[in-house]
């Protein structure tokens, strides 16, 4: 069921259920996260396998501080400036961060979204004592992630409509993928998954050089190979390679023309354009059955390294 009440998804979180919640990234799957049984209903809904750990929702950096036991300088003024925002930070856990959201790891991963009624949410839980709703992107494991509650209807709505489970409609996402994954454990910043905070913004806070994904860093599943993956085929062309293509969906900055035998699922005209409109284009493409979609990737830094992320996963 799709409601728009802020207290009816509070009340669903509180007894126990699931509640779909908007965020200014995707829509994730929202489970009190003290809950080890409406925990144990995120992995069954998505069928997500089990040691794949879950991010922790809270409302401030201070409630983020009852999940992780110490941050170094640079993180605590990352999360001041970024928070509400995109941003991710793993962190050494309280054991208030049990094995069932951690997937066994003695890290944990935090952050406070930036949606004003998951805001509410998260306030009005912290309220009764809940202290972080646990919550993977809406999708069946592997899927495109929803930007909005009809898209995780779409994947969810049977399971949460018979486990007494509803989706609070926030709009369409306005980032459109994913936060930022920063490891927070060591002397300088590493991005385990690029999002809509950039690496230019994080070494721009922090004055530190960021570093690449180590090679020992903690499981990430939305760096599994495959993932992001709509039914039709993602093909990632140049644009001097449309002309010899017969069929299919096209995603390409509007300066991109159309063609003939390819139907355009979204002509951005920005790079947060881009972002924002990416995955409802990859199940547009499903819902009007084409087997192909063509992408003509943006170039530049920034955001864009999270887009060609995605889409290499998608593509895979
Ligand atoms: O924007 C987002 O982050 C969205 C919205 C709903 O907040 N959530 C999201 O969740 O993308 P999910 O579960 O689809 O991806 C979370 C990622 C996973 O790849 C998981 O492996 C990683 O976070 N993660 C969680 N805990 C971790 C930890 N302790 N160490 C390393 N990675 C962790
Ligand atoms: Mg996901």
């Amino acid at each position: 069921m799709i409601v728009t009440d802020p207290l009816v998804a509070t009340a669903a979180l509180a007894d126990g259920h699931l509640c779909a919640i908007p965020t200014e990234t995707v829509y994730g799957l929202g489970a009190n996260a003290s809950n080890a049984s409406a925990v144990a209903q995120v992995f069954e809904a998505k069928g997500r396998p089990t040691d794949h750990p879950l991010i922790v929702h809270v409302a401030s950096l201070e409630q983020a501080r009852q999940w992780i036991t110490e941050l170094p300088t640079w993180a605590n003024e990352l999360a001041k400036q970024c928070w509400p925002g995109p941003l991710t930070l793993v962190g050494p856990r309280t054991a208030l961060a049990t094995d069932d959201i951690t997937g066994g790891q003695d890290t944990v991963a935090v952050r406070v979204p930036n949606h004003p009624l998951t805001l509410t949410v998260l306030e009005q839980l912290a309220a009764q004592g809940v202290h972080g709703v646990v919550a993977p992107s809406a999708n069946k494991f592997g899927h495109v992630s929803p930007t909005t509650a009809q898209h995780v209807d779409n994947d969810l709505g049977a399971y949460l409509d018979s486990h007494q489970g509803v989706i609070l409609d926030g709009g369409p996402s306005g980032v459109g993928v994913e936060s930022t994954i920063v490891l927070a454990t060591g002397q300088a910043p590493v991005v385990l998954r690029p999002g809509g905070i950039t690496r230019k913004m994080i070494t721009e806070i922090t004055g530190l050089e960021v570093k690449e994904s180590i090679a020992d860093a903690p499981r990430v599943s939305g760096a599994l190979s495959s993932h992001y993956s709509p039914s039709a085929t993602v093909h990632l062309v140049d644009q001097s390679a449309l002309t010899a293509v017969p069929s299919g969906g096209l995603i390409a900055f509007k300066e991109v023309a159309t063609p003939a035998g390819l139907t355009r699922l979204s002509e951005p005209l920005t790079i947060d354009d881009f972002a924002a409109t990416l995955y409802a284009s990859l199940r547009k493409a499903d819902e009007l059955g084409l087997a192909d979609i063509y992408v003509v990737e943006p170039t530049d830094e920034g955001l864009a390294e999270a887009i060609r992320d995605r889409l290499s996963r998608a593509a895979f």
